[in-house]
Formats: structure tokens, C-alpha cells, sequence
């Protein structure tokens, strides 16, 4: 890093997520077919009727500045779904606008920690959470927890993080990178333990569309009043709608802390794109049924993709609540060699896989969980099949 560049930046580790995908993007403009398990987005389009409303909006001359927390009419949309999908009623003073969940976040980290702050957070994380408490000065404290609890946080180790230095925990229901969500019941006994701090709650929710096998997502201000004042959520049309590329996101919050995002964004990037939010006031009062669809498909290709990982030698896999990952454990096959060279860790796995088969997914590693890896699956169904073949024969081939 050269000395000229601001100190905070040689804390922040680069998305590892990216890093494949750049990976996986030469083998391809290289002719190679890749199995493209390493990207965290859709592969369906849009909606049509989303689409077609974003165009209407340029025509109507959504073309403009817009209030820095969202138009009247987003706002009023989101109330609507919050109320609806998440069961409790917001008003529009509450919501801030963002570009992305993922800035709504980075907002939220410049408006509410300081140095000295520390930040609990779970592994298996999100790449993203971390990075943004050190950009801030603040300090990530990771919380771990275990497969055999489903990758959820037990109360006593949420207990013993817990200081008084402790601003802020982040929760993400489903997870990425483990695809576990939070019951109502699994979320109660942490709340016990809350309960006796004033530390803030912030609950990421942007794949909480996207549940399977009946499970139902739980939004903790539906059954959580008293901690209504301290409660933060994110979420967004990224992922349960197909919009990963229009840049909208956002949080639910206090008034107060609300009004501190609107000073942070107004002085960084204003409003979300005008178009953009015109076309998520279709997506969250249109029709679902698509939305049902892609829905299916998900459930559908998780029961391949982890049925499969599960049916490989050295590879065990739990079957995920939420979003659209797998996440194996590859600790099997660690000792094994390719061509003489060891397989010591999951990094090396993921670039064996890479490399030998095509297959592109993430090391676990970076989530905050060695010995694993994360697979989207957020790809056609034919595709996650073929790759689970040319796995097994790979595996074989190992010594
Ligand atoms: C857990 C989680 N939160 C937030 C985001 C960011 O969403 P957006 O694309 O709306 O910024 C992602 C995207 O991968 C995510 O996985």
C-alpha cells in the first residue's frame, strides 16, 4: 500500500468474493466452461413489470435529485411490504434510502461507531461487516459459533462477548454465508441476554424472502417492542426481487438515528438513483407470483446442491433454512494430494477445485470459518449437477 493512501485503509482485507470471481472471469475469457458457485446474486432477470415501470419513470422524467432518505413514494412502499412481509408497522421518518443494503450498512457504521467501540459479530460473517467497523476506527469482536447449533449464536457465548465497550451486534437472518436463519425462538434467549444493555441490535434481512421447507423468518420489532428504540434493520430489493445491479437498499431505525444516516448520506451521496427507487416501488407493491417462482427454484436447486456435496467423500453439509448457499465442511479433505501438492486448507481446496474442475466457489476462510467452503447456488440446476460430477471425479483422482 503506498504511504500516501489514508492509514484506515491497511486494516481492510479486499472482498474475497470478488477475488474468485476475477479468478474464475480469466479462466472463462480463456474459452473454459466455469462453474459459477462464488457469485452472491440471481441469476434471473429482473422482472418484467419492474423493468417496465423504471422505464415509465425516466419517461414521467425521474430524472432528478430526489429527498436524500427516498421519495414519499418508496417510503410509503416499504411501510406497506414492511408491515405485510416482516409484521410491524414503520413510519416513513424511520427509513433511510440507500444505494444497497451494503451502503445502508456503511451509513449506519459512519453514524452510530467511534474508536473504542466494539462491535459483535458472528461467525460465520458476512465479508462486508467487519471491513466497515475497522474502516470506522471501531473494533469487530467475533463471536463464533458451531455447526451443531445450526450456526447460531448461543446466549451464554453472546454473554461472555459482551463488554462495556460493546456498541452494536450484528445479526444476519438467513445468513450468508451459511444460509441459517434465526426461528422467533432461537432469537428470545439472546434477547434475554440483551435485554440487560443498552447495545444495538442490527438485523440484516435482505434475504428474509428467500425461506424454505416452511420455516418462518422472524423480524424481531414484530414480537421485540421494548427494543424497538435500539433495533436497526437492514434490508433491500437485491436479492428476493433480482435487483442486485439497481442499488437499493435500506434501513428501519429510530427517528433519531434515522436523521443521523440522512446528515451522513446527504454529504456523501445524496439519494439513491431516482430511477432505481421508481423501479422498487413496482417491485414491492407489484405482483409476487415470479418472486414465488424463483423461490421454488432456489429450494429446489438447494436440495440438489447440498444432497450432492453431502454425497462426497470428505465433504459434509448442513441443510441450509434461508438465502442461496451451501455451505460444506471440507475438512475430509484436507491431507490429500493433487499431483504431490497437499491439500492444507480450504483456500486450497477452492483453488484445486478451480483449477482441476472449474468450479468456482469461496473459502470459508475469509467468513470468519476455516475448513469450509461457500457455494451459491444462485445457478441453473443443470449446472450445479454437472459440477457435482466432475467434483466426485476429481476427488477420485486425489491421493
Ligand atoms: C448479508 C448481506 N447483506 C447485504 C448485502 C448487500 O446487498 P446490496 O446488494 O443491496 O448492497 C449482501 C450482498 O451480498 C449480503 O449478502
Amino acid at each position: 500500500m503506498s504511504r500516501d493512501f489514508a492509514d484506515r485503509l491497511s486494516a481492510i482485507a479486499p472482498s474475497a468474493t470478488l477475488a474468485m470471481a476475477a479468478k474464475a472471469a480469466k479462466l472463462r475469457s480463456e474459452g473454459h466452461k466455469v462453474y459459477p458457485f462464488s457469485v452472491g446474486e440471481p441469476d434471473f432477470d429482473t422482472p418484467a413489470h419492474i423493468r417496465d415501470a423504471a422505464k415509465a419513470a425516466l419517461d414521467r422524467g425521474a430524472t432528478r435529485y430526489t429527498p436524500v432518505t427516498g421519495t414519499p413514494e418508496l417510503k410509503a412502499a416499504i411501510c406497506t411490504s414492511t408491515e405485510k412481509y416482516r409484521g410491524h408497522k414503520v413510519e416513513p421518518a424511520q427509513i433511510v434510502v440507500s444505494s444497497g443494503a451494503k451502503h445502508a450498512l456503511f451509513n449506519l457504521a459512519l453514524a452510530l461507531y467511534q474508536p473504542g467501540d466494539e462491535v459483535l459479530i458472528p461467525s460465520p460473517f458476512w465479508v462486508s461487516y467487519p471491513e466497515q467497523v475497522r474502516m470506522v476506527g471501531a473494533t469487530p469482536v467475533i463471536v463464533p459459533t458451531r455447526e451443531q447449533d445450526g450456526f447460531r449464536l448461543r446466549p451464554e457465548v453472546l454473554q461472555d462477548a459482551l463488554s462495556p465497550r460493546t456498541k452494536a451486534i450484528i445479526l444476519c437472518t438467513p445468513s450468508n454465508p451459511t444460509g441459517a436463519a434465526y426461528s422467533k425462538k432461537d432469537l428470545l434467549p439472546l434477547l434475554e441476554v440483551l435485554r440487560k444493555t443498552d447495545v444495538y441490535i442490527i438485523v440484516d434481512e435482505i434475504y428474509a424472502d428467500l425461506v424454505y421447507d416452511g420455516f418462518v423468518h422472524a423480524s424481531l420489532p414484530s414480537f421485540a417492542s421494548e427494543f424497538r428504540d435500539r433495533t436497526i434493520i437492514v434490508d433491500g430489493v437485491s436479492k428476493t426481487f433480482a435487483m442486485t445491479g439497481w442499488r437499493i437498499g435500506w434501513t428501519i431505525t429510530s427517528n433519531s438515528l434515522a436523521k443521523a444516516i440522512d446528515i451522513v448520506q446527504s454529504q456523501s451521496t445524496t439519494n439513491a438513483a431516482a430511477i432505481s427507487q421508481a423501479a422498487a416501488v413496482a417491485a414491492l407493491n407489484g405482483p409476487r407470483a415470479e418472486l414465488e417462482v424463483m423461490r421454488r427454484h432456489f429450494s429446489e436447486r438447494r436440495v440438489v446442491m447440498v444432497e450432492g456435496l453431502r454425497s462426497l467423500p470428505g465433504v459434509s453439509c448442513r441443510m441450509p433454512e434461508g438465502a442461496f448457499y451451501a455451505f460444506p465442511d471440507v475438512r475430509g479433505l484436507f491431507g490429500k494430494k493433487h499431483r504431490g501438492v497437499e491439500l492444507v486448507t480450504d483456500h486450497d481446496v477452492a483453488n484445486w477445485l478451480l483449477d482441476e474442475v472449474h468450479v468456482a466457489s469461496v473459502a470459508g476462510e475469509p467468513f470468519g470459518a476455516p475448513g469450509y467452503l461457500r457455494f451459491s447456488y444462485a445457478c441453473a440446476e443443470c449446472d450445479i449437477r454437472e459440477a457435482l460430477d466432475n467434483m466426485r471425479n476429481a476427488i477420485a483422482r486425489l491421493d
